[in-house]
């Protein structure tokens, strides 16, 4: 089997760690490819329950590899700090593997992280201040560092001084703040070489290799389409390619090898940080989707913003991933509701948009078209077969499969692992 692309379709924390722990099964390998500890993944399992960063949701299964990357930033504190935790709690890391081609968050980059977003005020925008956006900034500059650096201490020091001076010079030019010391960082970052040398590998060899055997690969995707750096809702994004594109780009592989391609949904709508969000409810239904599923960030615990499924941006992102199918998440959560709105265009200034504009000022004025289906007021935690569903859950996954254009394949009613309705096997 070969290599199977799991997508977030909206902006983020749709799920993917879930469908990912629960597809592994079947897996040879599971390799994340963009983003870094912005990501939060949960998962939750016979193990426990597990918000995971940079370690793939793949880890709870003893027979898959782990991999992150070339396409990852990583930060090598919070990587050691993840493994020790997941060790701590009986869970066997011995067969995780990073790119050496991965770049490294530093220091500077959280510094800058966060002096930037302050210096934006009000048109912040809201990044988790993990030191993201400056990482990939300086990898897309030729300023960056990668984990295959640490393995030279007599270039990785050279490289230090050069970027650091360079760093220093913006930290107190140009915010006026505290310039990083050399010395601290070039130890701090020798003892996480030491460290996490056994895990460090040729990430797209291996792939590649398991691909030629007909191993399956599952690529995890971090964040969501519309927070991509290309096609998201600019310049409110991440700095990765959270897209299936992006998936051949960060692990090395050749997209002609990407067998499936499955987006995964909410069955509503949530967004963390700023940016428009042209479905979002400011009522007590939008509270109560945040209170029933449990709406807060994995990684910051910030409020989610929530709202309706918006059937143009989960459409855009489709076509754009080439879904071969979804998967619908939080079913669940619209269980009590009497009526459930879905937009199916955007309204701007008495025309209809059928796709986001690319400018965010132009999508901030855009009013959603609803259209409204009556809610099947009943639990469905417990099913397990499409059919079991009630009729208006079923209508309401065929009209999100028709606005949408693309099969649902799995509809998760709860967090747990077996809380799923396979409609169609993906492995
Ligand atoms: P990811 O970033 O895409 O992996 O998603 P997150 O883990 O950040 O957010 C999804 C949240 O919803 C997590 O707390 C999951 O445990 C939870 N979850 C996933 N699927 C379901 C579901 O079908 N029903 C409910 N109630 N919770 C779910
Ligand atoms: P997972 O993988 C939801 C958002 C941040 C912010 C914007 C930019 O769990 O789905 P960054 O720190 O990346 O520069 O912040 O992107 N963001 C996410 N939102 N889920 C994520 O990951 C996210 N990763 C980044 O909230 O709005
Ligand atoms: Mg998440």
């Amino acid at each position: 089997m070969p290599a199977i692309a799991i997508i977030g379709g909206q902006w983020g924390d749709e799920g993917k760690g879930k469908l990912i722990d629960l597809l592994a099964e079947k897996a040879s390998i599971v390799a994340r490819f963009s983003g870094g500890n912005n990501a939060g993944h949960t998962v939750v399992n016979e193990f426990g329950e597990f918000g995971l960063h940079m370690i793939p949701s793949g880890v709870f299964h003893s027979h898959v590899d782990c991999l992150i990357g070339n396409g990852v930033v990583i930060n090598p504190r919070v990587l050691i700090s993840e493994i020790e935790t997941l060790q701590g709690r009986g869970i066997d890391v011995s067969r995780l593997f990073i790119s050496d081609r991965a770049h490294l968050i530093m220091p500077y980059h959280l510094l800058l992280d966060a002096l930037e977003e302050d210096a934006r005020g009000k048109s912040a925008i809201g990044t988790t201040r993990l030191g993201i956006g400056p990482a990939y900034a300086d990898k897309v500059s030729r300023l960056g560092i990668r984990f295959g650096d640490l393995l030279d201490k007599d270039l990785f020091r050279r490289r230090l001084r050069a970027i650091l001076n360079h760093k220093n010079t913006i930290i107190s030019r140009v915010f006026g703040a505290s310039p990083l010391s050399f010395d601290e960082i070039y130890q701090e970052y020798c003892n996480y070489a030491d460290r996490l040398l056994p895990f460090i590998r040729e990430t797209s060899l291996m792939v590649n290799e398991a691909l030629e055997k007909g191993d399956t690969v599952l690529l995890e995707g971090a964040q969501g389409t519309m927070l991509d750096i290309d096609f998201g809702t600019y310049p409110y994004v991440t700095s990765s390619s959270c897209t299936a594109g992006g998936a051949c780009l960060g692990i090395g592989i050749s997209p002609l090898q990407i067998d499936k391609i499955i987006g995964v949904y909410k069955a509503y709508t949530t967004r963390v940080g700023g940016g428009p969000m042209p479905t979002e409810l400011r009522d007590a239904t939008g509270d109560m989707m945040r209170e029933r599923g449990k709406e807060y960030g994995t990684t910051t615990g910030r409020p989610r913003r929530c709202g309706w499924f918006d059937g143009v941006a989960t459409r855009f992102s489709a076509r754009l991933n080439g879904f071969t199918g979804t998967a619908l998440t939080k079913f669940d959560i619209l269980d009590t509701l009497p009526t459930i709105k879905i937009c199916t265009g955007y309204g701007l200034e008495g025309t209809v948009l059928d796709n986001p504009p690319p400018n965010f000022a132009t999508l901030e004025k855009c009013r959603p078209i609803w259209e409204e289906m009556p809610g099947w007021q009943t639990s469905t935690h417990h099913i397990r077969n499409f059919d079991d569903l009630p009729r208006e859950a079923r209508q309401y996954v065929k009209r999100i499969e028709e606005l949408v254009g693309c099969p649902v394949d799995l509809i998760s009613v709860g967090p747990n692992r077996d809380q799923s309705i396979i409609v169609r096997p993906i492995l």
